[in-house]
């Protein structure tokens, strides 16, 4: 064991009903970029993923494509890992729910609550939605133009009548509101925070967590004709995947707890029931749970029947991986909703990226090779002028971290941009290609302090832009053992003398198909 500081972050396991899109890839490419900051950043990062493969839901959908429900899983799982290569994402871990460790893991944490006294038989006689897979109350619901009754998410409700086990929540409210008291950085964002806790405070009711009126989930220990409600299934992918029922194994210490991140629909399920079902159990609460916003597209809900689910692969294949990375990133502050718009992607590609970014290092790279032989260039003393732009570059990281502890990418990427426009703006004001002529020594120091800003630049790009920011790193010739965070500052600068090979362009311009053919 390596006795680095631990980073436990996950995804919510998708639902195999539905191929995967930008909601999927959005969630996943958020935790992504953490794990990949946090590895860099000395931390020993577990990147968990995977899908939820049980409940009514996915047996219908096994139904309606008239295959059996595993056949079924088998062949849509394979779908998300296949979105985890699409995107680049460091998954350390791929969980499945039909998996033994997987139902093992279940079934003890169910006896555990009934141990505890926490779960008892009754019969439920209410709404039940299979899209969201959630029970509602009666004034919860809304009717539909054909008088269809509806849940608040829209979807279809039906009323269920059977026997049940019930889980405690009611006896839960008081130790959740205490938690969320005192952790106010339990729940992020604030809004979301505010919106749980009302919701709590309203009061809440025993949940329903088994079900008798189809057969594809996990069963009830010692009572097979019941069927484990999907949500205390899925939910519980997250200590397993970590080693429980293991919890005095070497695995579930160092891992648990874990920081959850999902989009906002599915926040009640993160922050209300598993914080109980755990508490419930004795087991530690999450570290953080983090929900994020929804995506529209050209201003309209995205949904199958408009036609205009946004595909990951289609968008990748169109703009280039790494700039639908960072325009997803950079287009909303995370937790709001955003738009995606292909003038707002062209414009991150072109602007942020070609003109700000790609520019910098194109510019400063050629001149290089031009001028100094294709080495890092020799450099004189600095000016105020140069530490005040190196001193830039060196603080980089602790803003970066610090915006990333709170999971605000978009002040992260903010606070890289504004290097980089700094940067521009010295070129500009040192002008080094009139230094050229008289005072090639200066010169050579200016573009010095611009290979080094480069360097720190593109490390700190890593995690949102892995496969650009390699190639720029290779442009100056940085090994692969100093491009993690401890290569940052004075101590791994840029050698003078360093052959460099040729520069070549890493952000191309978004060229529009009819301007192309023009
Ligand atoms: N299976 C449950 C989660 C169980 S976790 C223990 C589930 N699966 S899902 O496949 O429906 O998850 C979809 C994820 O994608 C959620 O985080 C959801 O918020 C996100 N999105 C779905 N559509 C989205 C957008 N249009 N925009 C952004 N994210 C959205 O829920």
């Amino acid at each position: 064991m390596s006795g680095k500081p631990t980073y436990y972050i996950t995804t919510p396991i998708y639902y195999v009903n539905d191929n995967p899109h930008i909601g999927h890839a959005y969630t996943t490419l958020a935790c992504d970029v953490l794990a990949r900051f946090m590895r860099l950043d000395g931390h020993d990062v577990m990147f968990l993923t995977g899908t939820d493969e049980h409940g009514q839901k996915v047996e219908k959908a096994a139904e309606a494509a008239g295959v059996d429900p595993q056949s079924f899983c088998d062949r849509v799982s394979e779908n998300f890992r296949i979105l985890a290569e699409t995107m680049n994402f460091s998954i350390d871990d791929f969980i499945r729910t039909t998996e033994p460790r997987h139902e093992r893991s279940v079934q003890a944490l169910w006896t555990k609550l009934v141990d505890a006294g926490q779960i008892y038989l009754d019969a439920y006689e209410g709404w039940y939605a299979v899209r969201d897979e959630a029970f509602y109350a009666e004034d919860e619901l809304t009717t539909g133009p054909d008088g269809q009754k509806l849940a608040p998410s829209g979807a279809p409700v039906e009323w269920v009548k059977e026997p049940s086990y019930f889980f405690r929540l009611s006896a839960w409210q008081d130790g959740l509101l205490e938690l969320y008291e005192s952790r106010p950085d339990f729940i992020m964002p604030e809004s979301r925070r505010n919106e749980v806790m009302s919701f709590v405070k309203s009061g809440l009711r025993d949940l329903s967590v088994s079900r008798t009126s189809f057969k594809w989930g996990v069963p009830v220990p010692g009572d097979p004709e019941h069927i484990m409600y999907v949500w205390i299934d899925a939910l519980t992918n997250y200590i397993t995947a970590a080693g429980y029922p293991d919890e005095d194994g070497e695995s579930f210490k160092r891992w648990w707890p874990a920081i959850h991140m999902m989009g906002k629909d599915i926040l009640r399920f993160h922050a209300v029931y598993w914080p109980a079902f755990l508490m419930a159990a004795g087991i530690e609460v999450p570290r953080r749970i983090f929900a994020h916003g929804w995506w529209t597209r050209e201003g309209q809900k995205i949904s199958k029947s408009l036609g205009n689910v946004i595909v990951p692969s289609d968008i990748v294949a169109q703009y280039g991986l790494d700039q639908v990375r960072y325009a997803l990133l950079r287009e909303v502050n995370f937790g709001n909703d955003g738009d995606f718009s292909h003038r707002g992607v062209v414009q991150r590609t072109n602007h942020d990226l070609a003109n700000e970014y790609g520019n910098l290092a194109q510019r400063v790279l050629s001149m290089i090779a031009k001028n100094c032989d294709g080495q890092v260039p020799e450099h004189g003393a600095f000016t105020p002028e140069d530490q005040a732009m190196l001193g830039q570059a060196h603080g980089l990281l602790a803003a970066v971290r610090g915006h990333l502890d709170v999971q605000a990418f978009h002040l992260a990427l903010q606070a890289i941009w504004d290097v980089i426009g700094e940067a521009n703006r010295y070129v500009d004001v040192q002008a080094p290609w009139t230094l050229k002529k008289t005072d090639p020594a200066r010169m050579a120091t200016v573009l010095y302090v611009l290979a080094e800003t480069i360097r720190h630049l593109a490390l700190l790009t890593q995690p949102v832009m892995p496969e650009s920011s390699a190639r720029l790193l290779d442009q100056i010739a940085i090994p692969a053992d100093q491009r993690d965070f401890a290569a940052l500052g004075e101590g791994f600068a840029l050698k003078p003398g360093t052959p460099l090979p040729k520069p070549q362009g890493v952000f191309p311009r978004y060229v529009e198909e009819e301007e192309g053919a023009a």
